[in-house]
């Protein structure tokens, strides 16, 4: 048992049994101050103010958090992190003037991560991965969802999805994976796109099924990319063993991606960025968890998606990373909180509620991490000392983290 008492304000308390938190309600975080935290094997048992503490055990370990602040970890449910090197040359070239699609189409951007993924060893693979996951554990993520999507043929996409498998095994993380073949169309595929489309329905998603390989299915629905009768196909293929969509959908433009997202159940509608009030329509009368990825927004220097008049049409809003080599290569997600106050006008309680109970919605768990929650698993981080709520997206540079706790134990350097 872990006792984490004189909490300075115990945040992110959530006692309904909503699983996701939409328009003006994304400003509430509840919270207690001067409150303790108790943890039993892996699940949050109680919590309440230090004045309602009514406890004793001698072999609970006690940490005394003075002055510091317990958050929920943050859950980013959208990531590609499992992939090989890392694609700084192009970095230059987009600072030289070059649009992603550009890079794109020249076969740089995915296809050169592919090239690369595909000279890498699935145990060489997995070593790189691993980094990244002690990285994102270290800075606060407590969950995260992975996608294949650098293999591109059946044999490399396999074996990322036994990377992301072994990476579930291996790390106290929360793990989703997420079938992405549809991530790009090969070389070899320039002129005929709808075989590759053939190849991912007849060979590789029963391989996938088989294996059990996938949580999930996506598809990159976007000009230049694949069409909604291509992604429409593949969701259904994917719907039939059972592997729910979550789909990158109008990054590039008003691809018809959040439409089709949503006619398919998907979890979530991702990137976003041109959203209008069609879409915004569209997600009202759906589960369908809008989901923006302001890190790769950022970084390519993307029209930013109109958050606050989401927000204020009665929407809920995730805020993911997309931690991948091409278009974010950072999954820091208390940056992200920062990035969804200045640029999206969140304000730092809906930044937060956006970055935990609503990205575990969109990566199917908010019944088990997300907020601070009796019987949720203990996922949480334990804060330096620090003045306010705000002080998290407000010190965007600073590592604000001083104890990590998963899955009910502490995590040591
Ligand atoms: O989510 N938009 C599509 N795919 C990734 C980028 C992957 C890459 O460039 O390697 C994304 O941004
Ligand atoms: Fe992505």
């Amino acid at each position: 048992m872990i006792l984490i008492k004189n909490i300075k304000e115990l945040i992110g308390i959530r006692v309904d049994k909503k699983i996701m938190i939409k328009g003006k309600e994304m400003s509430e975080l509840q919270t207690i101050k001067d409150a303790f935290l108790l943890i039993n094997k892996n699940k949050i048992e109680n919590f309440g103010k230090m004045s309602d503490l009514n406890f004793s055990n001698e072999n609970c370990e006690i940490i005394d958090a003075s002055g510091k602040m317990v958050f929920p970890s943050f859950c980013d449910s959208h990531t590609h992190l499992v992939y090989a090197g890392s694609r700084e040359i192009e970095y230059s070239d987009k600072i030289r003037g070059l649009s992603y699609e550009e890079i794109a189409k020249r076969g740089g951007g995915i296809l050169n991560s592919a090239k690369l993924l595909h000279e890498t060893s699935e145990n060489e693979l997995f070593t790189q991965s691993l980094k990244r996951i002690n990285e994102i554990i270290k800075q606060g993520t407590g969950a995260v969802e992975i996608k294949s999507g650098y293999g591109l043929n059946t044999i490399d996409e396999i074996k990322m999805l036994r990377v992301i498998r072994r990476l579930k095994e291996t790390t106290p993380i929360i793990i989703k994976s997420n079938f992405l073949a549809a991530h790009a169309f090969p070389m070899e595929y320039k002129n005929n796109q709808d075989e590759y489309v053939d190849l991912i329905i007849n060979e590789m998603i029963p391989l996938v099924a088989t294996e059990d390989l996938a949580d999930y299915i996506d598809v990159f629905c976007d000009k230049g990319f694949f069409s909604t009768t291509q992604t429409e196909r593949i969701l259904m293929a994917g719907l039939k063993y059972g592997m729910r969509p979550k789909i990158h959908a109008n990054e590039l433009a008003k691809s018809g991606g959040i439409q089709v997202g949503v006619k398919y159940n998907a979890l979530s509608v991702d990137h976003i960025e041109y959203t209008g009030d069609e879409e915004i329509e569209v997600l009202l009368n759906s589960e369908t968890m809008p989901t923006i990825l302001a890190g790769a927004a950022f970084f390519l220097n993307m029209p930013y998606a109109p958050a606050r008049k989401m927000i204020e049409a009665g929407l809920p809003l995730a805020f993911a990373s997309d931690y991948n080599p091409g278009s974010s290569p950072s999954g820091n997600m208390k940056l992200i909180n920062s990035f969804a106050c200045v640029n999206y006008k969140l304000l730092p309680e809906e930044a937060i509620n956006a970055t935990t109970m609503n990205t575990a919605y969109a990566m199917g768990v908010s019944d088990i991490v997300g907020s601070i929650t009796k019987n949720k698993i203990a996922n949480i981080f334990i804060t330096k000392e620090i003045s306010t709520i705000q002080f998290l997206p407000y010190a965007y540079g600073s590592d604000i983290i001083d104890t990590i706790i998963l899955n009910g134990k502490i995590i040591s350097e």
